[in-house]
């Protein structure tokens, strides 16, 4: 037999990201994978120096507190560096079970389930609860987990354009023909433009067609609603949502991630999700963490932070929207602590990036295909430690880098 004369390695080589990505190591532009030298607080050390961080999911700013770190370094003495197997087998420990309690208390649902990202959370639970035959409707801005889960499910995937609830209606309409069961998922606050999804219109659309409800509260929990329990909480509709995605890697200080609902579906998952199953547990210092960080969420110190964050983003915000950048306005007027200042062009992004950078602010930038083609945005977010001092700081940056940029590059939309 001829051997094959495709090398599967051929798009390493030609993949169409390759020249930007060339060129943009090249001129030291690159905007990822840069290095941290300090924990995630307002103000970090990256790469040698000092900068802003408004690049960071670490909300409430409980990575460096005491208690969360003691969380951490108890579960560290007591159990060891890594449990070196699944949850099923070797991999759970009391601090699991607690916090799959205490999760279902804060989010109202009869049990909960962890898993060891957030990422797995959505997959494990779409690829799991959803099956051929089945139709999934994920609006287009949903997180790239909950697309991955539903890609592996191998349902019918019927996406519909951000936020357009015409268009969710339409899918709706349509998947009633499809034969199957339907589930609707969208995130609650949306990652990259920091808006939220019209919840109460979704359940009622929702519900009115038989389907089911699960949302991502991956930046919602431990910022919206008086209990912080996401945008399901804010919009008084969490009897009406089935599932409940969440993660402990931004308010909740740790990594690892968990679906809250019904009994009778997170034990389903229990004993069939394959991204629960044959992955190791987080390790103890995760989850002892997140687990401190969600009692300091639930006690009464909790409201006080989501307001501080809260107020934080607004008045980034509104100092940015005064400088003549393009803020995102969200048309409900939920404020959350993600503030995108569109820019449109990727390579605009890039550069306003780093001159904000080399100036002493960290962003995120966003480009296609975390955003659309052509909405290349840098994403800003704050934590509930950021004071008026250190926003000013920032902004007087955005407003000395903003005036020479546009004058070498021409004007910022
Ligand atoms: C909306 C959303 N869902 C899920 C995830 C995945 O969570 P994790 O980072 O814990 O894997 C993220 C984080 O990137 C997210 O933004």
């Amino acid at each position: 037999m001829a051997p094959t004369t495709v090398d599967v390695f051929e798009k390493t080589r030609s993949h169409e990201r390759l020249e930007q990505l060339r060129a943009a190591r090249e001129a030291d532009l690159l905007p990822y994978f840069r290095r941290l030298e300090s924990p995630a607080a307002p103000v970090v050390e990256m790469e040698g120096a000092e900068r802003v961080m408004l690049g960071s999911n670490n909300y409430l700013g409980l990575t460096g507190d005491p208690r969360v770190m003691a969380g951490a370094r108890d579960a560290l003495e007591r159990y060891g560096t890594g449990l070196t197997g699944s949850r099923l087998l070797n991999g759970t420990i009391d601090l699991h079970l607690d916090l799959e309690r205490e999760i279902a208390e804060w989010m109202g649902t009869e049990d909960a389930i962890v898993f060891t990202t957030g990422h797995q959370a959505n997959v494990g639970t779409l690829g799991t609860i959803l099956g051929p035959g089945d139709t999934v409707i994920a609006d287009s801005a949903d997180h790239a987990s909950i697309l991955d889960g539903c890609l592996l499910s191998r349902a019918k995937l019927r996406p519909f354009k951000h936020n357009r609830l015409d268009r969710l209606e339409k899918m709706l309409e349509r998947s009633a023909e499809d034969g199957g069961g339907v589930l609707v998922v969208v995130d609650g606050v949306f990652s990259m433009e920091g808006d939220v999804a019209p919840l109460p219109r979704i359940v009622e659309l929702t519900k009115g067609h038989g389907a089911r409800l699960m949302v991502d509260e991956a930046h919602a929990a431990g910022v919206l609603g008086p209990r912080g329990a996401g945008a399901s909480e804010l919009f008084g509709v969490e009897a009406d949502v089935d599932l409940r995605m969440g993660t402990f890697s931004k308010s909740l200080a740790s990594c690892g991630g968990f679906i809250a609902g019904s009994h009778e579906v997170i034990d389903f998952l229990r004993i069939s999700s394959r991204a629960f199953l044959f992955t190791a547990s987080n390790v103890p210092a995760a989850v002892g963490a997140a687990l401190a960080a969600l009692r300091i969420v639930r006690s009464d110190e909790g409201p006080e932070l989501f307001a501080r964050v809260l107020s934080a983003a607004a008045y980034l915000k509104r100092g940015l929207a005064d400088l003549g950048f393009n803020v995102v306005e969200d048309a409900s007027g939920v404020t959350t602590p993600v503030v995108p200042v569109v820019v449109g062009d990727d390579w605009k992004a890039v550069l306003l990036w780093r001159a904000l950078y080399d100036a002493g602010v960290y962003v995120n930038v966003a480009i296609h295909p975390a955003v659309p083609p052509g909405g290349a945005l840098l994403r800003t977010s704050v934590m509930a430690t950021h004071d008026e001092a250190t926003l000013d700081r920032a902004l007087e940056i955005f407003k000395r880098v903003k005036s020479t940029f546009e004058t070498e590059h021409g004007r910022l939309p």
